[in-house]
């Protein structure tokens, strides 16, 4: 699956057309991702975060990038993690389902998507690639948009991580390694 990949770097300098914020349900920023975001994006991102109600956890909203190089930030509040067994795979699955249904919904060619939920909200980070490769993959099964996805992850350990579980679940062969 060529549209897909899996990058080491700060997400705050991505290229793509639309990036994703691991958010909380204020949608007023926070730390971690969230406030690497918004630091890069300047107050103007706030103030259009303010007009938009909040978001629950599992949905996703959209506002302009501002000083990002994206011309759109998707934000979405993943589960926090309790274990697995309040309903947290299948909240964090709808994350990525529905920024992936807003960016195709607005036109949006490239998305990188940041780790939700395996930093500040402990999700173990085994679990939550499983569950992100799946609802990514599952998407662009049947989407022509977004042309190209990226997890962008902050660490090569990450990296890896989402490398290993996509070979397990997606490398047809030896040859569609990543
Ligand atoms: N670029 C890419 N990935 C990053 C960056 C960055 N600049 N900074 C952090 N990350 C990674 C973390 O390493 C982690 O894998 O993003 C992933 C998500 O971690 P958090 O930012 O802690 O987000 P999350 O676990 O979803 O918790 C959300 O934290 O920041 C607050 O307001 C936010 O309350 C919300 C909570």
């Amino acid at each position: 699956m060529d549209r897909f990949s899996i990058v080491v770097g700060d997400i705050t300098g991505s290229d793509a057309e639309a990036i994703v914020n691991a958010a909380n349900t204020t949608l007023l920023g926070g730390s971690g991702v969230d406030g690497a975001i918004h630091a890069a994006a300047g107050p103007a991102l706030l103030a259009e975060c303010r007009t938009l109600g909040g978001c629950e956890t599992g949905r996703a909203k959209l506002t302009a990038g501002y000083r990002l190089r994206a011309k759109y930030v998707i934000h979405t509040p993943g589960p926090i993690w309790h274990g697995g067994d309040r309903g947290e795979p299948a909240l964090l699955a709808s994350c990525y389902r529905s920024c992936l249904e807003l960016a195709e919904e607005r036109g949006i060619r490239t998305l990188d998507f940041c780790s939700i939920s395996t930093g500040v909200y402990g999700y173990p980070l085994p679990l939550a690639a499983t569950v992100a490769l799946r609802a990514i993959m599952d998407f662009l099964a049947d989407h022509p948009l977004p042309e190209r996805v990226r997890m962008v992850c902050h660490t090569e350990a990450a990296a890896e991580i989402y490398r290993q579980t996509w070979n397990l679940w997606y490398a047809a062969d030896k040859d569609h390694r990543l």
